[in-house]
């Protein structure tokens, strides 16, 4: 039986996501982005909540067995609701997986959040890391000007340093460990890295593959996933979707996937 993954974020973020487990897996892999709505990090919940269910019904009906929510605000906003409206699909969010993550890499077991204003507000990532560790101190901060700054293209300019510094300085010189709780951030890791030489960066995109395999073990269906035995011998598919279209999606989508047509819907 084929077993498609489906992946959606508000618009390029997840590509990154969807990259990653691209190599990971054979499994088809169906992407949306609703760049319609984008941002979403400063929507009302029920806004969020519409939109993410919308994302949902789409991925179900293109075939996804799988849905992965590669938006935080989402996950943070809508997981419950994803799982009680499509209980016949496996939800997984990006939360869990980045949290574990975090815990495992920091010495000092003090770590930075950044995210949008509705995930910080959620403190879905502080309720996690200290379900994970109840001595964890969590710093978070919204951050809300970096999406439209990384939709705009600007993710390479040295402006933006100024706006990540302004952002971050509080706390800073405090953690060991930065959670990149927004899809978009990893955009900026090459950046934040140069500013702040000591932090281990954690990019939940990175983490998702194995995020995967545990969850399909933790649901047993791990037996419908099929490991890429080798980059080059790659048999899955990426069918890539989204409903407007600016210079950085296309931009971002030849970087993740060269050669990739993206399908206007
Ligand atoms: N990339 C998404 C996230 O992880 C949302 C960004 C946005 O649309 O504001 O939160």
């Amino acid at each position: 039986m084929s077993f498609p993954i489906g992946i959606f974020d508000s618009g390029v973020g997840g590509l990154s996501v969807a990259r990653v487990l691209f190599d990971s897996f054979d499994n088809e892999i169906i992407y949306f982005a609703d760049s319609v709505h984008l941002p979403y990090g400063n929507k009302s919940e029920k806004n969020i909540l519409r939109y993410s269910l919308g994302n949902t019904r789409f991925l179900k009906e293109k075939g996804a067995k799988l849905v992965v929510v590669a938006c935080n605000t989402s996950a943070a906003i809508a997981l419950d609701s994803i799982r009680k409206n499509f209980p016949d699909r496996h939800v997984l969010g990006v939360v869990e997986p980045g949290a574990a993550k975090a815990i495992a890499q920091s010495v000092n077991k003090k770590i930075g959040v950044i995210g949008t204003v509705r995930t910080i507000e959620s403190r879905i990532y502080v309720n996690e890391l200290k379900r994970l560790n109840s001595d964890v101190k969590v710093f978070q901060k919204a951050c809300p000007l970096l999406v439209p700054l990384i939709e705009e293209g600007f993710e390479n300019e040295e402006i933006i340093d100024s706006i990540i510094n302004e952002y971050l300085k509080n706390f800073v010189h405090s953690i060991d460990t930065l959670l990149l709780g927004c899809t978009h951030y990893p955009l900026l890791t090459r950046r934040i890295a140069k500013l702040y030489s000591w932090l281990k960066i954690i990019d939940s995109a990175e983490v998702m593959a194995s995020g995967v395999s545990k969850f399909a073990e933790s649901q047993s269906f791990s037996a419908h996933l099929k490991f890429t035995e080798s980059r080059k011998k790659r048999l899955g598919q990426i069918k890539i979707y989204t409903n407007d279209v600016n210079e950085v999606f296309e931009r971002l989508c030849k970087h993740f996937f060269p050669g990739i047509r993206f399908n206007l819907v």
